[in-house]
């Protein structure tokens, strides 16, 4: 729905003027804090597969990510790498995917898996098309310590599809929403109505599961407070034990870009987000949820459902990456290109970056900081140098911001410096992802991808 007033002629310059500034500023923010923190100018992924062994080796436990690359529809504003289901490719996936399992778990079987997520595109789109041999194969290949988190797509949630999936052993199931307005929905493109997700989600949690996550979009064209306020309202009374609520974010490789122009949305600033995400915030603390991330909110006593956000990890499927401690690897995220290196007995490794020790410390920081609370001893733990020592003036800085408290050990942010740290996060990774998934998925094998510090 088209949103944007044009402004009279002055009033235009005035906001081009105004957003020049604003991007300089960007600019100048993330330069200093980016060259600061990893010691770098710029990031090269190169096409080399890193060696693995002794770094597999050298873990105590790890952490899988598979990924789904398979949707029944193709969203305007979804960056994720993921194509239209086919059954005949879905079949080929499945047996490339048991194929880089079984490679792995020649390498590293016998650690123990301590976290397990599936994401996508739209995992449940797998249900009947392998999903089920993927998962006894993970079970059979690792000794498994923890519980699956699985995406799951509103149309796929029938009664049987929610007990088969508790049936595979997922205990958290994450449901993309997205809008509870039906004029939101339609702007997203989103193939069902409110009162179909409403009737999903209440299935779903009823089902069963340890943990149901509800994810939803704001700042959407032309939404109002009192719009925000409606959802948030109706997300804590859909009964889910955790709401994820993300703004917006415009990626310049997807169709959104282009559907924006020609709708003439408006797009707001990161004040005006703020003051949404505030409104949200009362509504969920009101109703006894804690914050557990930027952007999830969950309930009390509930264990959160978790994204991809502990310390080392495998990633497995297209477009899967794995960080190791020292080095940071993707998978082709052409889902052709990775059934063909798992057949001929290649790993599907695309690109690698070797992370010098300020890097796997920024890294560090940018996760903890996502969660919105760490503890400094873990820091020592993971590197064997004190937290103060390294990043302690920055943080009586912010400290003295009010942008978080810090007990001596405990690191806690405040609401507004959840917000604003975070802001600063995007600086990077909104370019970062641009550059490495936009590349990535137009070519199968890119010789690099450079990212700007
Ligand atoms: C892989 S999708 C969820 C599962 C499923 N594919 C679906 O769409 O229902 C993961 C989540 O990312 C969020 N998301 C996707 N694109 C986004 C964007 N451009 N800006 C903000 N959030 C986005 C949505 O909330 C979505 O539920
Ligand atoms: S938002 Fe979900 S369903 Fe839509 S294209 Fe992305 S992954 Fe697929």
């Amino acid at each position: 729905m088209p949103t944007g007033k044009r402004a009279p002629c002055g009033r235009r310059d005035t906001l081009a003027h105004r957003s020049g500034a604003i991007m300089w500023l960007q600019r100048s923010i993330k330069r200093a804090v980016g060259r600061r923190l990893t010691g770098a100018r710029r990031l090269v992924l190169r096409r080399e597969v890193p060696a693995l062994e002794s770094r597999l080796d050298a873990l105590p436990e790890l952490g899988l990510y598979l990924h789904v690359p398979f949707c029944r529809q193709i969203c305007p504003y979804c960056p994720y790498n993921k194509e239209l289901f086919d059954a005949d490719l879905a079949q080929r996936y499945t047996q490339a995917a048991l194929r880089e399992i079984d490679i792995y778990a020649d390498l590293v079987g016998h650690k123990p898996v301590t976290s397990f997520y599936i994401g996508g595109g739209t995992p449940t789109t797998l249900l009947h098309a392998g999903l089920d041999r993927i998962l006894e194969h993970v079970y059979a290949s690792f000794p498994m310590q923890c519980d699956v988190h699985l995406e799951s797509h509103v149309n796929d949630l029938s009664h049987d599809n929610l007990g088969l999936l508790l049936s595979l052993g997922v205990k958290h199931l994450s449901i993309g929403v997205e809008a509870l307005q039906d004029r939101h929905l339609r702007t997203l493109c989103r193939p069902y109505t409110v009162d179909q997700a409403m009737a999903a989600v209440n299935r779903a949690v009823h089902a069963g599961f340890d943990c149901v996550n509800v994810d939803a979009i704001f700042a959407l064209p032309g939404q109002t407070l009192a719009e925000i306020e409606e959802l948030g309202h109706r997300m804590v009374a859909l009964g889910a034990d955790q709401v994820t609520t993300y703004p917006l974010f415009e990626f310049p490789y997807t169709r959104w870009p282009q559907l924006a122009r020609q709708n003439g949305y408006r797009r707001f600033g990161a004040l005006r987000k703020r003051r949404m995400l505030r409104t949200l915030e009362h509504i969920f603390y009101d109703a006894g949820f804690r914050r557990s991330s930027v952007w999830a909110f969950t309930r009390s006593g509930v264990p959160r459902y978790c994204s991809v956000t502990v310390p080392l990890y495998l990633g497995l499927g297209a477009s899967g990456s794995s960080y190791l401690r020292d080095v940071f690897y993707v998978n082709t995220f052409n889902v052709r290109a990775y059934c063909e290196a798992l057949e001929q007995g290649r790993l599907p490794i695309a690109l690698s970056l070797d992370l010098s020790p300020d890097m796997q410390m920024a890294g560090w920081l940018y996760w903890r900081l996502y969660e919105t609370r760490f503890r400094k001893s873990r820091f020592y733990e993971r590197f064997g140098r004190s937290f103060d020592e390294v990043f302690g003036k920055y943080f009586k800085l912010l400290a003295l911001a009010g942008f978080l408290t810090d007990d001596g050990d405990e690191i806690v942010c405040s609401d507004r410096g959840t917000y604003w740290l975070h802001w600063v996060e995007d600086l990077f990774s909104i370019d970062y992802v641009g550059a490495l998934w936009g590349t990535s998925g137009q070519q199968p094998w890119p010789q690099e991808v450079v990212l700007t510090v």
